[in-house]
């Protein structure tokens, strides 16, 4: 059977304005947004609908990946249907539709992908496969007039690495995590403290009022060669300082969340001042500027830590809003868009084509 009813080949792209539908189910976020943008111009959100599946996996303490795809198929239409009613564009609106084709979890992952192929080829849209990692890097052009190349510290629950981003589709991974990735290391420890899911948030609640010298646990690679992160040491010793301090009070816990979030914050600002001295070796012509993007992205501590480094090197440190940080359709619309805007897009039959992939190195785009 053809879904095609119309080529999108014959479609004219305008030269103005793209408004693009962004699709994102690559973890327990449903999201989907409209994303418009004319060249030269940073673009701009005219809709970001998120629907967020934390009750729905908060009894087991983390994601759960076949309750995390059911809760996609059941939200993705009406996030879709209230994307583009708060964005006032109607289907005819639209120059494209972008979709998370990976990495992720699996089981969402297809769940949007389908979903977007689907519409595409009913609505003669071209189709956009946007890797979820170059969401997040992009995702600061979305507020900020960010010119190529800059420096990307990625700092989600899957992914921690620092990235140099040449232009779009040219990535070059320059340090990464050996281990946990920061955000896994915040939701593990939240775990262990059983402080409730989502864990980041969560830690970093507890920790408010908390003394961060009074444990001093280990910054693994700090002051190391290389770029590259380490995480799990960091975790095993808060469950030994827990195990050891037990049973917990609530200063207590404050003051180890505290401590962890020091250590975390230390270990991402030394290899970041690393990175922004190649950056500033390799890329000597560019403007200095480091982007801080991934749900990590959201902690006032680090985002302190990072800004004192940043400055220091004499980088301007530029993060997505609040909203924007965590995984959201707005930067996968934005990726889609810029890519469209750059003819780096399938044939709507090879877009089709395209498999779900639950891994999927930044690397191997172009
Ligand atoms: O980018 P994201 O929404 O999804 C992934 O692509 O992984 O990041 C989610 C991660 C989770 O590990 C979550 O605990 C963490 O970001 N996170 C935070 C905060 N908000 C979210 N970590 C620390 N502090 C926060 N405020
Ligand atoms: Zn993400």
């Amino acid at each position: 059977m053809s879904l095609v009813t119309h080529d999108p080949a014959e479609r004219q792209t305008p030269a103005g304005p793209l408004t693009v539908l962004g699709i994102e189910t690559s973890c327990d976020e449903t999201a989907a947004a409209v994303v418009r943008g004319a060249a030269g111009r940073p673009s701009v959100p005219l809709s970001d609908i998120v629907f967020s599946q934390i009750e729905e996996h908060r009894a087991y303490g983390g994601v759960v990946p076949e309750l995390a795809a059911r809760a996609h198929i059941g939200r993705l239409g009406p996030v879709i249907e209230a994307a583009l009613g708060t964005a006032g564009c109607g289907w005819d609106g639209l120059d494209g539709i972008a979709v998370t084709a990976g990495p992720g979890l699996i089981g969402g992952v297809l769940a949007g992908l389908m979903t977007a192929k689907g519409l595409a080829a009913a609505r003669g849209l071209p189709l956009v496969p946007v890797n979820h990692l170059e969401g997040h890097l992009l995702s600061p052009r979305l507020a900020a007039d960010l010119p190529f190349p800059y420096l990307a510290l990625l700092i989600s629950g899957g992914h921690c690495q620092l990235i140099a981003v040449a232009g779009l589709g040219r990535y070059q991974v320059w340090g990464s995590t050996i281990d946990d990735a920061a955000g896994e290391a915040f939701d593990k420890t939240a775990k262990l403290l059983e402080l409730g899911f989502p864990g980041g948030p969560a830690v970093e609640r507890a920790a408010q009022g908390g003394a961060p010298r009074r444990f001093a646990l280990p910054r693994p690679l700090l002051g190391r060669d290389g770029m590259d992160f380490s995480f799990s040491g960091l975790k095993t010793a808060v469950l030994q300082t827990a195990q050891a301090e037990a049973p917990l009070d609530r200063q207590t816990t404050a003051d180890l969340c505290a401590s962890f979030q020091a250590a975390v914050a230390d270990c991402l600002a030394d290899r970041t001042r690393r990175a922004m001295a190649s950056f500033a070796d390799r890329f000597p012509e560019a403007q200095r500027c480091l982007a801080v993007v991934g749900g990590v992205a959201a902690n006032q501590t680090i985002g302190t830590a990072l800004a004192r480094a940043a400055a220091e090197a004499g980088f301007s440190l530029v993060k997505p809003p609040l909203k924007l940080c965590t995984d959201n359709g707005a930067m996968i619309a934005l990726a889609g868009l810029e890519r469209l805007r750059a003819g780096a897009v399938p044939s709507l039959d090879a877009a089709l084509a395209e498999p779900a992939r639950a891994r999927w190195p930044v690397t191997d785009l172009s």
